[in-house]
This record gives C-alpha cells, structure tokens and sequence, in this order.
C-alpha cells in the first residue's frame, strides 16, 4: 500500500475525518494522526503537507491538545484551520483573544485576497461555516492578513509564505463552505505540489488486504442490516472470505414495514449467506421500561453484541465484521478528542470474539462510491440510512413496546408511500418518522380525546456530519396529515426541518 504524503493531526475537531474525505475527493491519499502521536509518526515519515484540524478548546486551556514543535520545524506546508490556525498563532508568538459576544457559528460571510496562491481563482467574497470561541486578534511577526470579515476585526485567514504556513479561521472542509474544496484544492496543488494518487478503486483493494492480512483463513461474521454500509461491506468481504462469511441480520422487532424482505434480497446482491435471527422478545425484555434515547442504546447495544456473540460462536467465527463508519465512530467519541453525541449500538461493543471495522475512516458518501464501484445496484447504492436500534429511538416520551412500534411501522409506512408517490423520497437523504407518545389533546368523532403526535423530518447531506433540514411543500404536508390521522392514535402531525447543527438528525 502506498503511503500517504498528506498528514492531517487531529486536534479534537468534529470535522477532522471530513478534512480526510475532502482531500480523498480531491484525489489524494491522507492520513489522519492524533495530535499525541504526531511526533513519533514525523520522525519515521516524511510528508509533503500537513493539515492542523480544527478543535472544541481553546489554547489557554490547561489540557488543550498541542501540536509538537518538531511541526513547526520542518519544512513543509502547512494548513491550519480553525484552532490549528489559533494554535499557530499562539505557538509562533501571535495573539488569540476569545471571540467577543456569542461563539461565531454556523454561516459566515468573508472577503478574501484572491492573489493568495491559497485562494486564486474563487471569488473574492464567500460563504464559508465557522465554529469557535477564540480568534486570532494579532498575527506573529512574518504573517500577513489574506481574509477578513466585516463583521469582527478578527483575522479570518493569515499566511507566511516563507515558512510555508498558512492559517484559516473558518471550515473549508464542510460542505457548507461553498468554495472551501477549492481552496484545500489550492492548497494542496499550488502551495504543497502534492500528487494525486488515490481512487475508489483502490479503497475496495485496500480494505480486502486489510481483512486478509489480520484474518487469514479464519470464518467471521458480519452484522447485516441490509443498509448500504454493511451490504457494500459484505460485497467486499465476501471474496476474501467465500464460505466463510455469514451475514447475521437479527431482527430485533423494531424494523420497518416488510424490510426483512428487502434484506434478504440485499444479501443475495453482496453475494452472501443470510442467518435471520428471530429476537424481537429479547430486545423487549432488555429494553424494559427505558424511554431515554441513550438508555434505550446502550441496552441495545448490550443485547446486539450478545446475540452476534452466540452467533460467532455458533458459526464458529473468530471475527466479527462490521460496517461502522467515520461519523458512527466520531459521534460516539471514539476519534482522537472528539466528545461524544450519540453512542452509536455498532461502536465499541467489547465483545469476547474480535471487531473489525474496516469503514472506519470513511463516509456514507464514500461507501455509496464503493458499491457503485463493487457494482451493487441502485437500490442498494442510493438505499437512505437507517439506525440500528431502529424503530425503538423513534418511540418517544414513553417506552417502547409492541403497540407502539405497531403505530410507529403503520405511520412510516404511510409517509414513505406519500413520499414516494410524489417522487420527494428519493430527493432526500434520510427520512425521519417518529412517534411522539406524550400526551396530545386532539377531537374525534366531535369527542376531545388524548393520542400522539407523528413527527415527521428530512434531510439532506452526503456525510450526516452536518444536514439540512428539508421543507416539504403545503401540499404534501396535508396529504401526510390527513393519512396518518386517520389512526384512532394519532391526534398530531409536526414537521421538523431543522438544520444539523444543531439538532440532529434523529429525533434523539
Ligand atoms: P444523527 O441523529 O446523529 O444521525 O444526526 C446520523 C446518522 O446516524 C444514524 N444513527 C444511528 N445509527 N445506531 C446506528 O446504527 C444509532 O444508535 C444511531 N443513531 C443515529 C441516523 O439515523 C443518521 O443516519
């Protein structure tokens, strides 16, 4: 495997990964290294730019993440975004000031100095997303001012093209960012003359070699969901392993209308041997009277990872395979410093049998590139997400058992047909449906009753790092209301575009 030229150090940003999966669009093969490792991993290697992630504290604080000197030393380019542009500053003599009034975040408005190599050919006015607390207020001797922004007096990106080192205050690597790819671009190929040398392709390769190489020979099981992460994964592994895959979907009766179907055909495209495991009376039992989202989780999470432990038992794997991604493993704080969001069921499960996780540097946008390179079909390749503990986080404000689940299937089942009818579906990135149980007051049949409220959500994203929220029009809107509320149960309907951030995409 060739090694990467591009080092990206970790300093505790959300957005770390989604700087790796930017400079991969882009053609380049990067890596991201913890800031704590940073040090060792220059001595041994020697690569041709380094990004400096961005970060949630600030340079003052006591166990704020550093950068190692021996960064700064080298001769190389250097990008700094956010706090690796504050840490920059700091470290090389500047000022950063926390930032006056509110933190600045969400969309920002900036000017920037197009005859900067960093910024040539965009416009000199952009939209860009920003996130943090502190700025720089005062560049160390040698930098220059390269953007600014009418709206504070901070410096919003700065440069010292001697020492090679340029700093940006805002995320170029969100999408929100409209020219912030061309700017890494920029970067990339005009400030370090890096080289393309990744595709697709080569991630299938990479990743069969990776199972190889700590497998050998031995029977494994995959967690199959019959989503797009674990198919394309068992499309991949299946090669290496043949027979000795099995592909264990547990049902855990909080699944969708007639999904299983749709699974087991699933299967057959990824080319592997489906086990259905029949255990929706267990996950009742664990789940008990839970209604927080993160309580129902991790008891989730407990009951998933024991059953896939009898099962690798029963198969005989030593290996269990999963299909958990960058934003699963980066959400549950499991990426250098990040804090934790949501404990995704599919992270961490310590089980007894080894994990594997090979899609754990990649995005939902990445995979979808490797099942249409692994020749999956369009169903499964444009297939919307779904979370593992399924319809069990979308019972909300009450515990949830079969009667609601019942509810909850009926209702998804009915906004999805109306969504597809009217060909909405297929625009959004995920659809989000989910049963409200505290109390409404609602009128039927003339006679005021008490029932819930179906809440209806979707967005649009490539990453599910961030999305935006998505308005359906007034139209379709009363065709949802009208066919859901047509369930004794059902008094409400609301619908939720809001942005992520700062909600979520799940209601919980
Ligand atoms: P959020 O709500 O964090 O969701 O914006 C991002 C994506 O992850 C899915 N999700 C989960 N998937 N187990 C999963 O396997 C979970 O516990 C879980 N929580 C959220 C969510 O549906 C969305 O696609």
């Amino acid at each position: 495997m060739k090694q990467p030229k591009i080092f990206i150090i970790d300093l505790g940003s959300q957005y770390t990964l989604l700087i790796r999966r930017t400079i991969g669009e882009l053609g380049y093969r990067s890596v991201v290294i913890p800031a704590k490792k940073a040090e060792n991993w220059l001595k041994i290697n020697d690569p041709e730019a380094i990004v400096l992630s961005g970060g949630s504290a600030s340079v003052y604080e006591k166990n704020a993440p550093i950068v190692p000197r021996a960064v700064f030393e080298k001769d190389v380019s250097i990008l700094g975004i956010c706090y690796g542009m504050q840490y920059m500053a700091h470290h090389l003599g500047g000022e950063v000031t926390p930032h006056q009034g509110n933190k600045e975040y969400g969309k920002a408005k900036v000017y920037v100095d197009t005859n900067d190599l960093l910024f040539s050919g965009i416009t000199e006015e952009n939209t860009v997303w920003a996130s943090h607390g502190d700025s720089v207020t005062k560049m160390p001797l040698g930098f220059q001012q390269i953007a600014y922004s009418k709206d504070t007096s901070a410096i919003q990106a700065m440069c010292n093209t001697k020492k090679k080192m340029w700093g940006l205050q805002f995320h170029p690597e969100v999408t929100h960012s409209v020219r912030g790819k061309e700017i890494i671009a920029n970067f990339l190929q005009n400030i370090a003359d890096c080289k393309k040398d990744w595709e697709p392709k080569d991630a299938i390769e990479e990743i069969q070699e990776e199972i190889k190489k700590i497998t050998v020979g031995k029977k494994c099981i995959i967690g199959f969901s019959g989503g797009v992460d674990s198919t394309t994964l068992s499309a991949i592994a299946s090669p290496v392993f043949g027979r000795n895959l099995l592909a264990v979907l547990i049902d855990t009766g909080a699944l969708r209308h007639e999904e299983i179907r749709e699974i087991r055909d699933n299967a057959i495209a990824a080319n592997v041997t489906l086990k259905v495991v029949r255990a929706a009376k267990r996950f009742q039992k664990a789940l008990g009277n839970a209604t927080d989202a993160e309580i129902k989780r991790k008891r989730f999470k407990k009951m998933y990872g024991r059953i896939l432990e009898e099962e690798a038992k029963k198969f005989g794997a030593d290996f269990i395979i999963q299909g958990s991604l960058a934003t699963d493993i980066i959400e549950s704080g499991k990426v250098g410093e990040a804090v934790l969001i949501k404990s995704h069921h599919n992270v961490g499960l310590n089980l007894n049998v080894k994990e594997l996780h090979p899609f754990r540097n990649i995005f939902k946008y990445e995979v979808r590139d490797l099942a249409r390179a692994i020749g999956l079909p369009k169903s499964i390749v444009e297939r919307q997400p779904f979370p593992g503990p399924g319809l069990f986080i979308r019972v909300r404000g009450a515990a949830p058992k079969p009667d609601k689940l019942k509810i909850l299937k009926w209702a998804d089942h009915e906004i999805t047909m109306i969504l597809k009818k009217h060909k909405i579906y297929e625009k959004i990135s995920q659809l989000v449906v989910g049963l409200n149980c505290t109390r409404a007051v609602g009128i039927k049949g003339d006679a005021r009753v008490y029932g819930y409220v179906a809440e209806v959500r979707g967005v649009k994203t490539s990453d599910f790092m961030t999305a935006e929220g998505f308005h359906f029009s007034e139209e379709v809107e009363d065709e949802i209301c009208d066919a859901v509320t047509k369930h004794p149960k059902i008094v409400h309907v609301a619908f939720y575009p809001t942005n992520k951030p700062p909600a979520t995409t799940e209601f919980e």
